[in-house]
């Protein structure tokens, strides 16, 4: 049997339209526009459409909308000034410096100095510490979308065995955190699997979710899961293109077979894609209901 499609696409218009009552509760009653500004240093392809997608959803939703396109030889204290900057901005609530940065920029410099109280992308140190010991923090977006994927689709959690097949600091790790946290949507038995796992297929058949985060295609074939499982294909591999030059994209999961193994599978692309920039969205939001109290 055919397993059932997450989409993503469709979660994500439904908390869109939750952001956008709450957006217009704000500025009616406070007199607040959620600000977002997003940094783009360089001319890598993949960031600019990336940027393009956060800008256009941050409009859509009637946010105050700022973006700072760099050369690619921005000096690493020009770009610390630009951060400083909007800290100090109360017409910016969420700062967003798209990754990866050229050049000789250290990456981190530039995110701890973000402030945390914007840090919309839940990479800053006071927000990655807050998350881990179950503090309210700024979820970074990706792992926050997928946690809410499996909550509106009613998939439960609680003492589940999750398996998680990639340990980055964007997805695999957080994942993680949000997931074994002793709180409602979370509550699960966690096993994160990486490139020195040994036997990886042991691990990913016991899962009841798998969560891939792997970066490499279709790494996840079909008898490497447990029927019946839900599985969370987090990966965007180009594999050619079209006739027309369109982008062909698979995931890290073999789609064709795994969804006839699973009970629930997402597609890519429309699974966990569009979740990702409207948890950015979401955290803007918040952001800006906290500076209003
Ligand atoms: N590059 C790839 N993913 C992300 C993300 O979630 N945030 C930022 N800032 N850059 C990225």
């Amino acid at each position: 049997m055919s397993a059932r499609l997450i989409q993503g696409s469709q979660i994500a218009a439904q908390i869109r339209t939750e952001i956008r009552q709450q957006a217009e509760q704000l500025q009616a009653q406070r007199g607040i526009v959620p600000g977002l500004v997003t940094i783009l240093a360089g001319e890598d392809p993949a960031s600019q459409s990336y940027v393009r997608a956060k800008q256009k959803t941050a409009g859509e939703l009637g946010f105050h909308s700022l973006q700072e396109i760099l050369p690619a030889d921005i000096r690493e204290d020009e770009l610390l000034e630009l951060v400083g900057r909007y800290n100090r901005d109360p017409a910016v609530h969420g700062i967003l410096v798209q990754l990866p940065l050229p050049g000789a920029i250290e990456e981190s410099r530039i995110l701890y100095a973000i402030d945390p109280d914007k840090d919309v992308d839940g990479f800053h140190p006071v927000n990655v510490g807050r998350m881990v010991i179950g503090k309210p923090a700024f979820l970074p977006c990706t792992p926050y979308g997928i946690q809410q994927m499996l909550v509106r689709c009613g998939i439960p959690t609680e003492g589940a065995d999750v398996v998680i097949v990639g340990r980055s600091n964007i997805v695999g790790k957080p994942i993680a955190n949000i997931l074994l946290q002793k709180a409602a949507g979370a509550n699960a038995t966690v096993t994160v699997c990486h490139t020195r796992t040994r036997d990886l297929a042991a691990h990913t058949r016991r899962a009841d979710i798998l969560i891939v985060a792997a970066g490499r295609p279709r790494a996840i074939t079909a008898e490497m899961v447990k029927p019946g499982a839900v599985v969370i294909d987090v990966g965007v591999n180009e594999i050619g293109r079209t006739e027309q030059g369109k982008r062909r994209l698979v995931g890290d999961v073999d789609f064709d077979a795994v969804r006839e193994v699973a009970s629930a599978i997402t597609p890519v692309p429309g699974g966990v894609g569009p979740m990702t920039i409207t948890m950015l969205m979401l955290n803007t939001l918040q952001a800006a209901q906290r500076s209003a109290s």
